[in-house]
């Protein structure tokens, strides 16, 4: 479905922010129920599940696996171990020492080797005493873990990587939450943009779907996703509006680019991993969401040098949206897993 706009950015951005003329009270905008309909959701779900992964789950922000100390996670149900070897490449394997069982995101790395903390086996990243590694993969922004037993998919080489902007102009934050559902909850959640200007009005406003997956859109990643312009709210009636395009490249994740408006060219990837289940069997996802942002304006050098201060801005921002949309994610897998999901 494609329906006309005028031309809301302006100057191709030169003004990035507009005051709202008319602003409209939430309860009088346009409800969005009607366009959003179940089937268009599950549909694209459905598309998203169908394309491959390699088996790649998105384990966390890349720079918080630092050198000489190691991460532990449990993905898929699968207890992982990830750290820097001498050259701060990403090393990766099962969290469970291969002598006795010692946890080995307790260990201390040693100039890049892994030494387990109970009787010292050591461990360079490669097989030994039938420790087997684990594929892992650092895109500069996030990094990831092959599993491939728990994946059960034909492995790839690297992980589905959605276009970024060039990294020497950008700022990027990653944001992690956890909830209780499953990948597909959190995934079903982006590919429902209508939701935003309705559940999110401290962020969003005057929100339209122009394009859906259905539809004949302008070029390829339009018709591939769904084109919603949207105005970002940044403090009263000013806003920065911008035309986005969601797009699930691979089956967890969901990427937004924004196509028009201030900071063209900037992502926000949304990656959800499945963990594992928790005491009482539910089970238990990570939402990592990257925000790559970029902008062609003069000021944004000085916003990279401000990186350091911007990165938990952005944090922040992202973590009060997934607050409200892990409270949806998880609401849907509570109907779903009791038969009460509608449609
Ligand atoms: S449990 Fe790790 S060396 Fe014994
Ligand atoms: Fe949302």
């Amino acid at each position: 479905m494609t329906v006309g706009t005028g031309d809301p950015f302006g100057k191709r951005g030169r003004y990035p922010l507009r005051l709202r003329r008319n602003p409209v009270p939430w309860e009088r905008q346009r409800p969005t129920w009607r366009e959003a309909k179940p089937g268009l959701i599950a549909d694209a779900l459905k598309r998203a599940l169908a394309r491959p992964s390699g088996n790649w789950y998105v384990v966390g922000a890349a720079r918080d696996i630092r050198p000489g100390r190691p991460h532990g996670r449990t993905v898929a149900g699968t207890e992982v171990v990830l750290w820097r070897d001498a050259e701060g490449r990403l090393r990766a394997g099962p969290g469970a020492c291969p002598h006795l069982g010692a946890p080995l995101k307790d260990s201390p790395v040693r100039c890049g080797t892994l030494i387990c903390h109970w009787h010292g086996l050591a461990l360079d990243g490669e097989p030994f005493a039938g420790w087997e590694p684990f594929p892992a993969y650092d895109d500069g922004v996030l990094a990831w873990v092959r599993l491939d037993r728990a994946g059960g998919e034909e492995p790839s080489e690297r992980p589905v990587l959605p276009a970024r902007p060039d990294p020497a102009t950008a700022v990027a934050a990653v944001y992690t939450g956890v909830g209780t559902c499953e990948p597909d909850d959190v995934v079903a959640n982006r590919l429902d943009p209508w939701h935003g200007a309705w559940f999110h009005p401290y962020s969003f406003v005057d929100l339209t779907v122009v394009n859906t997956p259905e539809g004949e859109g302008a070029d390829a990643a339009e018709r591939d996703g769904f084109a919603v312009d949207v105005s970002f709210k940044v403090a009263g009636r000013a806003v920065v509006p911008v035309r986005a395009v969601f797009t699930a490249p691979e089956p967890r994740t969901v990427v937004m680019h924004i196509m028009e408006g201030e900071g063209r060219g900037s992502v926000v990837e949304t990656h959800a991993t499945p963990l594992g289940t928790d005491a009482r069997g539910r089970p238990r996802t990570a939402v990592v969401e990257a925000v790559v942002a970029a902008s062609d304006r003069p000021g944004f050098a000085v916003a990279r040098a401000a990186a350091p201060v911007l990165r938990p801005l952005m944090r922040a921002a992202a973590g009060r949206l997934w607050r409200d949309d892990l409270a949806y994610a998880e609401r849907r897998w509570t109907l779903r897993s009791t038969g009460r999901f509608p449609g």
